[in-house]
C-alpha cells in the first residue's frame, strides 16, 4: 500500500482560532489537513465555506508538489459538487473530495436510460477537477456499496480517474461518532485490486480504530476528535502513522 499520509480533521479544532490551530497540527507533524465543507442540504449540519478556506490558507504553506505537506483536503459534502470547483481552486483548496451520491442524481431521472447516462457524470467531474488544477477524490457514503467505483477507475482516461477515494466509516454530518467497523469490506476490496490507489477513511479513527482501518488497506487517515481532544496532538499523529507504515 502507499505510505500513511495523516490528515486531521479540522471540524473539530476551534473555529475562533483556525489559523494558529491548524498551522500547530502542520508543526504537530500532520501531512495534509482534511477541510470539512457541510451545505445544509446534502448533510443535516453547516461548517464553512471559501472565504474561511482562504483565510486558513494563509496560515499554512501552500505545498508545492501533489500529495505535499500542507495539502488542503477538502471534503466535500454538498449537494452541488460542480458549481464550487472554481471558488475552492480560487480559495487554495488542493483536493477536491465530491460526493458519489451527490454527483449522480437518479431521483431526478426520468427513466432508466436517463440514470445510466447519469454514470458517466462522476467521471466528467473528475476530469473537470483536473482541469481546474486540483486532485479529485470521491467519496461513498456508509450505504453506497463500492460497485459503483469499478468503472470509474477502470476508465482509460487518465484524467476521468480518481486520485484518491475516500470511504466513509459514519454517516457523514459530525465529528465524534462511532467508528463503522461494517465498511472495511470496501476498503478491502478497492485495496485488493488497486495496490497503489490513496484509500482514505474518515470517521470515528482514533488509536482504538486505526490497526482495523490499516489491516483492510487504508492509507489515508482522517482524524477530527482524537487528535484535537487529545492531550498530546502529536503523539496521536504519531501512532496513527506507525499503525498504517507497520
Ligand atoms: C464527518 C466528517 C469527518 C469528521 C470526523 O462528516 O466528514 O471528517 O470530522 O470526525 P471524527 O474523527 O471525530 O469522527
Ligand atoms: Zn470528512
Amino acid at each position: 500500500a502507499p505510505k500513511a499520509i495523516i490528515a486531521p480533521s479540522i471540524l473539530s479544532a476551534d473555529f475562533a482560532s483556525l489559523g494558529p490551530e491548524c498551522c500547530r497540527t502542520i508543526q504537530n507533524g500532520a501531512d495534509w489537513l482534511h477541510v470539512d465543507i457541510m451545505d445544509g442540504h446534502f448533510v443535516p449540519n453547516l461548517t464553512f465555506g471559501p472565504p474561511v478556506v482562504v483565510k486558513i490558507r494563509s496560515h499554512v504553506v501552500k505545498p508545492t508538489e501533489d500529495y505535499g505537506k500542507g495539502t488542503f483536503d477538502c471534503h466535500m459534502m454538498i449537494a452541488e459538487p460542480k458549481k464550487w470547483v472554481k471558488e475552492f481552486k480560487k480559495a487554495g483548496c488542493d483536493l477536491y473530495c465530491f460526493h458519489y451520491e451527490a454527483s449522480i442524481d437518479s431521483s431526478a431521472a426520468e427513466s432508466p436510460e436517463e440514470v445510466t447516462d447519469r454514470r458517466s457524470s462522476p467521471r466528467e467531474l473528475i476530469q473537470y477537477i483536473h482541469e481546474q488544477g486540483m486532485l479529485a477524490g470521491i467519496a461513498l457514503k456508509p450505504a453506497t456499496p463500492v460497485d459503483v467505483l469499478w468503472d470509474i477507475l477502470a476508465s482509460p482516461e487518465k484524467l476521468e480517474r480518481p486520485d484518491m477515494v475516500l470511504i466513509m466509516t459514519v454517516e457523514p454530518g459530525f465529528g465524534g461518532q462511532k467508528f463503522m467497523a461494517s465498511e472495511l469490506p470496501k476498503v478491502r476490496a478497492l485495496r485488493s485490486k488497486y495496490p497503489d490507489l490513496n484509500i482514505e477513511v474518515d470517521g470515528g479513527l482514533g488509536p482504538g480504530t486505526i490497526d482495523q482501518a490499516a489491516n483492510a488497506g487504508a492509507n489515508v487517515i482522517v482524524a477530527g476528535s482524537a487528535v484535537f481532544g487529545a492531550k498530546d496532538p502529536a503523539e496521536v499523529i504519531s501512532l496513527l502513522r506507525n499503525s498504517v507504515n507497520k
